[in-house]
């Protein structure tokens, strides 16, 4: 049985003071971690306030990028050791606005997720199709591609605990969901191209999230499909009442 995993993925939204206000309100209402894994993925500046805040709490703290080497001439990079050093445990790698704004390439997703590993932090590692793409058939040929790509050369017992978020950049921040059909059938596709290259066990413990206008009114619905594991949510994770509602859908 996967452990269903909730993470809100703030983006580049709220400032430190509310940031930490939002964590003061949440953290003793968010269940047990033993039933779902809560996190909250909020920009560099907040990381090591919302970690000092939730401690002791079953919320988690997660990073929305970083750079793959521990240090050097990379101006205005974070690295991972640096995430590792205030006790960031997630970190989103590979989210399609990082890679169609930000120039992120599969292969640079890739290192990034090795040096996840070497720090200990999970990586959940974004993957989906654009519109055109769905609209020309290609949407399973692409994502199958971006998850290879991205866990090219991990063994078998680091696919295991990946995070794969599938988002169909068409439904982000569109108020367009996937039907919940079809994105277990993409989930389902993913699960299989797992197994291909990591074994049957791989496939089976790794935990893959839809991402994609998930909100407190559908999020039942998806996290009731048989290949879907949680959820990255945007803009539905903002607010308190309803971020407590997406992680008590987990339980
Ligand atoms: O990382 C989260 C996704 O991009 C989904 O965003 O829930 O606002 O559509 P959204």
């Amino acid at each position: 049985m996967r452990k269903k995993v909730i993470a809100g993925n703030w983006k580049m939204n709220k400032l430190v003071g509310e940031a930490e206000q939002f964590v003061e309100d949440v953290k003793e209402s968010v269940p047990s971690s033993e039933k779902v894994e809560s996190v909250v993925v909020a920009p560099f500046t907040h990381l090591h306030a919302l970690v000092e805040k939730a401690k002791g709490t079953d919320l988690k703290i997660g990073a929305q990028n970083m750079h793959a080497e521990e240090s050097g001439a990379f101006t205005g990079e974070v690295s991972p050791e640096m995430l590792k050093d205030i006790g960031v445990e997630y970190v989103v790698l590979g989210h399609s606005e990082r890679r169609e704004l930000f120039g992120e390439t599969d292969e640079s997703v890739n290192q990034k997720v090795h040096a996840a590993f070497k720090h200990n932090l999970v990586p959940i590692v974004c993957v989906g199709e654009s519109d055109e793409q769905r609209e020309n058939n290609q949407a399973e040929t692409i994502v199958e591609d971006q998850v290879k790509k991205a866990l090219k050369d991990l063994t078998n017992e680091q696919v295991q605990d990946v995070i794969i978020a599938y988002e169909p950049i068409w439904a982000i921040g569109t108020g367009k969901t996937a039907t919940a059909e079809d994105a277990n059938a993409m989930c389902t596709h993913i699960r299989n191209v797992v197994k291909a290259f990591a074994g049957d066990e791989a496939a089976q413990a790794v935990r893959i999230q839809y991402g994609g206008s998930v909100k407190p009114a559908n999020v039942d619905e998806m996290l009731g499909q048989s290949d879907i594991d949680g959820a990255l949510v945007g803009g539905a994770s903002l607010k308190t009442d309803s971020f407590l509602a997406l992680v008590e859908a987990g339980t």
